[in-house]
């Protein structure tokens, strides 16, 4: 820890000693804590942050828009468009490498959730499913599935690690999570969670911003953070002691993420990519996902707060959307790869601008909420790394199959718990009927298979949720549900699995 004189010192050259203003108010615990904050900060670097966010802030946005192209389609792999030899010589190429335990997850889990509104981390949260599972149960839980899947079919005994980045403010509550519940019966020992940094929050003419009279207002760096958090937490070295050479990074709120997708990695490896992003097609031109498409000639994302409506909007000549690879957050990043944005790129990833109302204190020691913003947040993201990729692949998926992200409160018309239940729900109701069963309503009635799964109005679709842990995709269902008539709502755990399987 730094001395109080080393600080003040280092904060005066940082043209930033407003920071201590109210040092002579604060008691004992309260200077050790913050002395103890400000000795972390990268004091060195403090100027320049400040500085350089009060300035991006101030130039105009630089609008990429008339530099964009959207990507060939025939450089876009597609389940859609693939035939079925494809798709399973992906998958078998993908359960291949999982076997070998060459591949590994990681989830980023740093972000704060402020559109949701909840105090706990985003993974934390319970949709409202009949089974009450967490987003970390279900993705858990389609780890040990696919671990399972893959030591059937190739007689042995794999591992799939889980990396969790997280932040200050989710490591504690997560760390907590997974332990009461037992780390939802996985190896403690294969789940790593680590933290990103966190960067001061700054005022347009770039001033640290005081929250409390003894802290200063800290974001995350963005998910773009995850790049450095690799290297301070020895994250590639852990990868390279396991063996794991393919990652599968992606974020918390998908309830229907694939874990370590068999599909999406055997296509990149079979591509021989370096890096590689999943796309949906984008369902309205607002849509609040990033773009995959190329700007200046080279493939990257342009994220939805940095593209122009009328750019969005644009249609080919079938009325389908020019720029229509929607980011649904999920990529596949060899190790190789990201040692090289470790060591060589990390430092070029651009900066962007996050204008927030971030609460402070004012010189006279009120707290404020500020009811517009005051503050510059500065952001990394993790798909600018794109284009330092020697091979850049995109695989378009179906979005009823693999994307239903859950960003707001209940109330917001998408994106929220009930649309991201239902899509799990219709999912399942299916996987169900395809398996042959027939699904009853509550009252007994006959559900008719092309409506079990359709979302009423005023009610979802049916109460038919499969545990991960009987079905990872819809396999292996038929012997169990084959001819058989099932009142909702049924919840298909294991247990219920092993009744349905008794002769
Ligand atoms: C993100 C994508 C967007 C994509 C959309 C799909 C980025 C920058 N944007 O947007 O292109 O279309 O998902 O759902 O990836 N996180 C951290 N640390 C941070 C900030 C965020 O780990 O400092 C994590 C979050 O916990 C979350 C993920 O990154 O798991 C995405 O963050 P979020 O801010 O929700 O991104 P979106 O704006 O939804």
């Amino acid at each position: 820890m730094l001395s109080l004189e080393q600080v003040k010192r280092s904060l005066e050259e940082a043209g930033q000693s407003h920071v201590l203003h109210f040092w002579p108010e604060l008691c004992e615990e309260d200077r050790d804590s913050f002395l103890r904050e400000l000795s972390q900060l990268d004091l060195k670097g403090l100027r320049d942050h400040c500085e350089e966010a009060a300035k991006a802030a101030a130039s105009p946005t630089d609008i990429l828009d008339q530099h964009l192209e959207p990507l060939p389609p025939q450089s876009i792999g597609s389940v859609r468009k693939s035939d079925q030899e494809s798709l399973a010589a992906w998958e078998h190429e993908g359960l291949l490498q999982i076997s070998k335990d060459r591949v590994g997850v990681l989830l980023l889990a740093g972000g704060q959730g402020t559109r949701l509104g909840v105090q706990y981390p985003k993974g934390m949260y319970n949709v409202g499913l009949p089974s009450s599972k967490t987003l970390y149960q279900i993705q858990a839980e389609r780890i040990r599935k696919i671990q399972e899947l893959v030591d059937v079919k190739h007689g042995s005994k794999c591992t799939v690690p889980w990396y969790i980045m997280t932040s200050e403010f989710t490591l504690a509550p997560t760390e907590k999570f997974f332990k009461d519940n037992n780390y939802f019966g996985l190896e403690p020992s294969n789940i790593m969670m680590f933290e990103q940094r966190m960067i001061p929050a700054v005022t347009f003419d770039g001033k640290v911003i005081l929250q409390g009279k003894g802290k200063i207002a800290m974001a995350p760096d963005g998910n773009g953070g995850l790049y450095q958090a690799l290297v301070d937490n020895m994250v590639l070295e852990d990868m390279k002691k396991r063996g794991v050479e393919y990652l599968h990074v992606y974020c918390v709120d998908n309830i229907l993420v694939k874990m370590a997708d068999p599909v999406f990695i055997g296509f990149c490896v079979s591509k021989g990519a370096d890096c590689g992003a999943k796309v949906v097609e984008k369902a309205y031109p607002a849509e609040p996902v990033g773009v995959v498409c190329r700007v200046r000639g080279v493939s990257q994302v342009v994220e939805y707060s940095e593209i122009q409506p009328e750019t969005a909007e644009l249609r080919g000549p079938g009325g389908e959307l020019v720029y229509s690879a929607g980011n649904i957050c999920n990529h596949f990043f060899t190790r190789d790869f990201l040692q090289d944005v470790a060591q060589k790129f990390k430092s070029q990833l651009k900066q962007h601008v996050a204008i927030k109302k971030v609460p402070f204190v004012d010189t006279q020691g009120n707290q404020v909420k500020p009811t517009k913003p005051n503050g510059i947040k500065m952001e990394k993201f993790v798909f600018d790394v794109f284009s330092f990729s020697s091979k850049f692949v995109v695989f378009e998926v179906v979005r009823e199959d693999e994307f239903s992200p859950l960003k707001n409160a209940d109330g917001a018309a998408t994106d929220s718990p009930t649309t991201a239940r239902n899509s799990l729900l219709a999912q399942h109701c299916r996987w169900a009927v395809a398996a042959g069963a027939k699904l009853l309503d509550e009252h007994g009635n006959d559900l008719l298979p092309t409506t079990a799964s359709v979302s009423a109005a005023d009610k979802g679709p049916a109460q038919c949720e499969i545990s991960p842990l009987v079905s990872y995709f819809g396999e292996g269902l038929e012997p169990l549900l084959k001819g058989k008539t099932l009142p909702t709502p049924f919840i298909l755990s294991e247990e219920r699995a092993k009744e349905l399987q008794a002769p």
